[in-house]
């Protein structure tokens, strides 16, 4: 499992059609929940803790927060080609607090 560091959104593109072994799977984030209202559903829900995405074809988009840990599991279809893609802001702006990175 991982995420994408800094990017307030992350995305993939399928180049190729994936292998059902090696469909991206998603996880909702461990902490900080006490306080939010929960809707867990059994697994493969996209309300569940973890989610695998279902069928996907060469150009398929996914977007999602890179804060949201993810995997691919060990491809055992033939080559999976995507292209990851990350939006990494270069200054944030909350009212009037300004920060820019450089
Ligand atoms: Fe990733």
């Amino acid at each position: 499992m991982h995420i994408h560091a800094n990017s307030s959104i992350s995305w993939i593109v399928y180049l190729t059609t994936p292998h059902e072994s090696a469909r991206t799977a998603f996880r909702k984030p461990s902490g900080g929940g006490e306080f939010v209202f929960k809707n867990d559903r059994p697994s493969g829900h996209p309300n569940s803790e973890t989610w695998v995405l279902p069928d996907a074809a060469a150009g398929t988009l996914v977007l999602y927060p890179g804060f949201l840990e993810h995997r691919v599991p060990p491809n055992e279809g033939q080559q999976r080609v995507t292209m990851a893609l990350n939006a990494i802001p270069d200054r944030l702006d909350s009212l009037g607090y300004y920060i820019h990175f450089q």
